[in-house]
């Protein structure tokens, strides 16, 4: 019987060149959303699903993020000096979360090479990956769900997301059939940023996998494809195209809450929706919008 799913996959070394110059020292996945790192939300989102054991794989501003998930003695001293044991929860809420490993990329020659270099880490098992830039709404469950496909289809489990045909050349696409289930959809072919007149479908690949072991000789294999990068939706294009080789690939379509904060737009808005809804700040920032709003019409 296949073990229980517990180790997750934080790829964190892209450059983040739509960031520039803020991702000069810092990775991308370490810029805040209101105030926490984006990738503190994806380590949240993996710990609440049962997945405790994080390697992030890392580049460019490693320290950063090794700091932001170790302990600041200096910091924890200070807080608790001045009685400010409120912010000294939130500072060690990041430290105590998961167990959080590291390992380098290198050179950072695309994700499905980034996804190799979790190899050894991963071993024999099905793992999670989810991208830092992809923040899922905690209210609007997905990678749970992921989590009961994969174990009862044993193939790999991808997440996807209807978008506008006119920003699906942004996204890997996928050639889909109905299943028996309304929310899974068996993906028989994938294509990473295609034009929208190429496109199979409208359904993007978002930020989250679970996958199985088999993915690494694949992506050993696998070339560099668009824009020069090894892309993991390549390795997966295999995969779904030969079920023998590890039991196909299958999606499970998203309706919920997303924040991409990958896309300088983007990355606002989350901003903004998040902070509106957060009690400790909604109050002040509702009625500030609305007026803020009106001086643009
Ligand atoms: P993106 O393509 O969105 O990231 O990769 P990027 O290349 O950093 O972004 P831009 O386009 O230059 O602004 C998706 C995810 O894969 C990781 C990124 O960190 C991000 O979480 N990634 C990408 C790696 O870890 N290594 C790579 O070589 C490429």
């Amino acid at each position: 019987m296949q073990k229980k799913i517990t180790k997750a996959v934080i790829p964190a070394a892209g450059l983040g060149t739509r960031f520039l110059p803020a991702t000069k020292a810092l990775p991308k996945e370490m810029l805040p959303v209101v105030d926490k790192p984006a990738i503190q939300y994806v380590v949240e989102e993996a710990v609440e699903a049962g997945l405790e054991d994080v390697l992030m794989i890392v580049g460019r501003g490693k320290d950063a993020l090794t700091n932001h998930f170790d302990r600041v003695l200096e910091l924890e001293d200070t807080l608790e000096r001045k009685g400010d044991l409120a912010r000294l929860k939130r500072v060690n809420a990041s430290s105590d979360l998961a167990d959080v490993h590291f390992v380098r990329q290198g050179d950072p020659k695309g994700l499905g090479h980034a996804v190799l270099r979790a190899k050894n880490h991963v071993g024999d098992q099905p793992f999670a990956v989810l991208l830092g830039d992809d923040l899922i709404d905690e209210r609007d469950p997905l990678l749970s769900l992921m989590l009961d496909e994969q174990v009862a289809r044993q193939a790999t489990i991808i997440a996807l997301m209807e978008v506008p045909p006119e920003s699906i050349h942004m996204y890997g696409a996928a050639a889909v059939e109905a299943t028996d289930n309304p929310d899974v959809v068996r993906v028989t072919g994938l294509v990473e940023k295609p034009d929208a007149a190429d496109a199979p479908s409208n359904l993007a690949l978002i930020g989250r996998y679970v996958l199985r072991p088999e993915v690494f000789a694949v992506l050993e294999k696998t070339p560099p494809g668009k824009g020069g990068e090894i892309q993991l939706t390549d390795a997966l294009q295999v995969l779904a195209a030969d079920p023998s080789i590890a039991g196909g690939v299958y999606g499970v379509v998203f309706r919920g809450r997303r924040y991409d904060t990958g896309d300088r737009a983007d990355y606002i808005k989350a901003i903004v929706q998040l902070a509106v809804e957060r009690e400790d700040l909604g109050l002040e920032l509702r009625p500030w919008l609305k007026d803020f709003v009106h001086t643009l019409e």
